[in-house]
């Protein structure tokens, strides 16, 4: 897979994107990640991106000239057609089935905005997606874009080690995680759960699964309604 990024601050990438399972996808091959910066497609001598709003109201919009410009400069790298993604708090919820779904595309080209947020012709000239990670507010969407990143690449074929499963599993059935224990057996006089030292495989799942069912319940009473119980 190939990810184009566009940002006005590649930097904030560097370092959350080189650790661990990020990491060794890129040195793997598995995924190329490639930064390009908005402001270098900035036309005026001020490198000027973004201007108030038509209308009027708080704030500046990314400027359509500098992203367009900066979407066609990254197409012609690579012959492969790219699915765009603009990063808004506007946009679709990004869920563990989007992360599954834009992990099957050859190419993702994220865009990443600083401001109020971007003129709409953005999105229609491109025939962009947005995407957004949840309900509240981030002061760009680069912070969204590594998420996105993160959740995808760990899909992809390869990507996870033999000690790292893929906790997808949980996600895809609606619920959350059971709760894990490792050693010691007592910590500080709160004991691991008897029945996962039992041996008896079936009651362990058993145990697990209405552990999961309690949790969810819990703490995400919403994701209940769709699960396979
Ligand atoms: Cl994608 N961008 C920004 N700026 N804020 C957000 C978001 C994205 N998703 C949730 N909040």
């Amino acid at each position: 897979m190939r990810i184009d990024v566009l940002t006005l601050f590649p930097e904030m990438f560097e370092s959350p994107l080189n650790y661990s399972i990020l990491k060794r996808a890129q040195d793997a091959g598995i995924v190329k990640i490639v930064f390009t910066n908005i402001r270098d497609f900035a036309t005026d001598k001020y490198k000027k991106v973004d201007d108030k709003p038509y209308g009027g109201g708080p704030g500046m919009v990314m400027m359509p000239g500098p992203v367009f410009d900066t979407v066609e400069h990254v197409q012609k790298l690579d012959p492969e057609k790219p699915r765009i993604i603009i990063l808004t708090p506007q946009g679709q919820p990004f869920t563990q089935a989007k992360a599954r779904e834009l992990s099957k595309e050859n190419r993702l080209i994220l865009i990443s905005g600083r401001y109020e947020g971007f003129d709409e012709r953005i999105r229609i000239g491109l025939d962009a997606e947005q995407i957004s990670i949840g309900d509240y507010v981030l002061s760009g969407g680069e912070l969204a874009a590594m998420v996105i990143i993160d959740a995808v690449v760990r899909l992809l074929a390869g990507a996870l080690g033999d000690e790292e499963s893929s906790k997808d599993e949980s996600f895809s059935q609606n619920l959350l995680e059971y709760p894990q224990y490792t050693r010691p057996e007592d910590f500080r006089g709160m004991k691991v759960p008897e029945i996962l030292l039992s041996g008896d495989h079936a009651k362990i799942a058993q145990w697990r699964r209405q552990q999961a069912l309690e949790r969810t319940r819990k703490n995400r009473p919403d994701l209940l309604k769709d699960a396979n119980s």
